[in-house]
C-alpha cells in the first residue's frame, strides 16, 4: 500500500506552555504536529521506535508521527469502508491491533455492528494490515490495552463494560457490566457535559498486575477493579478520585494521569491530585502515553481536539515533558 505524506504544518518544538509538577520540575508544553480540519483526534500508542501511530475518531486513518519533528506525519493505512479507528495498542513487538468501525463524534453513537478488530503489522518493510473478525457486540469501543497471554481488553462507552478479546481466536467476552462505576449518567438537559459514555480508558495497575484501572466519563470518576488470572473483574469497582476525563495513563511509580480537556490531572496515591492546564484554548486532550526513547522517556505525548468555531476541529499532537 501506499504511504505518503500529509500536507501538514509541523510546527517546530516551541514552548508553548510552562508550569510545575508537584517536584518542582516544569512540565514544558510543545506541539509535535498539528492536522488539519476536520479530525478528532482519539488516541495514540508510541512504537519501540519512538515514532508515535495516532488514530482519529473521525477518520478511517492511521498516522504515525515522528516525535523530533525530522520528517512529516504520514497516513500509515486508510481503512476503507469506514469512518474511525479508536483504540490502539501493541501486542507484540511492532504489531498493534485497533477497533476500527463508524462513530459520529457529533451524535457520540455508532452504526451498530460495524466495529471490528484489525492488526497493523509493521515488522516488515510496508505496514501489513488486515481485519482479525468483527466484533458485532461492540457499541463504542474505546480504551484498548493488551494485558498478556494474547488478551486484550476492551472498554465500551455504551456497553458501560469491558470485554476481553482474544487477538488470536477472538471469541469476544464481556467480562464485566453490571459495574455501576462504568456506567453513563442518563441525559440531564441542563448538564451540556454528559456525552453518554461510561468507562473509557482502562490500563493495568503497574503496580499489581491484578488490578485495573479505569476513567468514567459521564461520572468524572477514576476507579478500579480487580481482576483474577484470565483478566475478569472480581467484585464491584471502587473510586479512585474525581477527575474530568477522557483516557488516562499510569505512571510506573503508580501515578495516574488523566485526560482532562485542556489539562492533565494527576492522582496521587493516597487520592491527592494536582491539575496542569496546558493550555486556555476550548481543546479536548483525549489519550496520553508515554514516550519509549530519550528525550521522551519521561514525557507525555498527547493527542488534541482543538474545537473549531464552525464545528470542525482541527487536531494536535502534544508532548509534556517531565511526568
Ligand atoms: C461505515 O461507513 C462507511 C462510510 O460511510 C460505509 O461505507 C459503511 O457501509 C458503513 N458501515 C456500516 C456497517 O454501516
Ligand atoms: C455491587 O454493586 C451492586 C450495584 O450497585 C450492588 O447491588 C452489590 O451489592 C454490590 N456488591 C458488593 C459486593 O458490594
Ligand atoms: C483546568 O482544568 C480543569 C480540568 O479539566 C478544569 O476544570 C478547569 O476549569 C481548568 N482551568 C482553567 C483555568 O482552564
Amino acid at each position: 500500500m501506499l504511504i505518503f505524506s500529509l500536507v501538514v504544518a509541523l510546527l517546530a518544538l516551541d514552548s508553548a506552555a510552562l508550569g510545575a509538577s508537584i517536584s518542582g520540575q516544569r512540565h514544558r508544553v510543545r506541539t509535535v504536529a498539528t492536522f488539519p480540519a476536520d479530525i478528532d483526534p482519539e488516541n495514540l500508542v508510541v512504537r519501540h521506535s519512538g515514532q508515535i501511530l495516532m488514530t482519529a475518531s473521525n477518520q478511517n486513518k492511521l498516522y504515525q508521527i515522528d516525535p523530533w519533528g525530522r520528517t512529516k506525519p504520514i497516513v500509515l493505512h486508510t481503512f476503507d469502508g469506514h469512518m474511525s479507528v479508536t483504540g490502539i495498542d501493541e501486542v507484540e513487538k511492532d504489531v498493534f491491533v485497533a477497533t476500527v468501525g463508524n462513530f459520529s463524534f457529533a451524535t457520540f453513537t455508532s452504526t451498530p455492528q460495524s466495529f471490528g478488530l484489525w492488526k497493523i503489522d509493521l515488522r516488515g518493510t510496508k505496514p501489513c494490515v488486515g481485519k482479525l473478525f468483527a466484533i458485532p457486540e461492540l457499541d463504542v469501543p474505546n480504551g484498548l490495552v493488551y494485558v498478556g497471554d494474547n488478551d486484550i481488553l476492551i472498554a465500551d462507552s455504551h456497553v458501560g463494560g469491558i470485554f476481553r478479546v482474544n487477538v488470536h481466536s477472538g471469541h469476544p467476552k464481556l467480562v464485566d457490566s453490571n459495574d455501576p462505576l462504568m456506567k453513563s449518567l442518563p441525559p440531564d438537559p441542563s448538564n451540556p457535559d454528559l456525552v453518554g459514555f461510561g468507562i473509557n480508558g482502562i490500563h493495568l495497575n503497574p503496580l499489581n498486575k491484578h488490578e485495573i484501572i479505569f476513567s468514567s466519563t459521564d461520572q468524572n470518576v477514576i476507579g478500579k477493579v480487580g481482576i483474577n488470572q484470565h483478566f475478569v473483574p472480581i467484585g464491584n469497582a471502587t473510586k479512585v478520585a474525581d477527575a474530568v476525563n477522557d483516557d488516562l495513563i499510569p505512571a510506573p511509580n503508580g501515578d495516574i494521569h488523566v485526560a482532562s480537556n485542556n489539562a492533565i490531572t494527576t492522582i496521587y496515591p493516597g487520592g491527592s491530585k494536582s491539575v496542569f492546564n496546558f493550555t486556555t484554548d476550548a481543546v479536548r486532550l483525549t489519550a496520553l502515553k508515554y514516550g519509549r526513547t530519550d528525550p521522551y522517556k519521561h514525557s507525555l505525548f498527547g493527542t488534541v481536539i482543538v474545537f473549531g468555531e464552525t464545528g470542525t476541529n482541527t487536531g494536535k499532537l502534544i508532548v509534556v515533558d517531565n511526568y
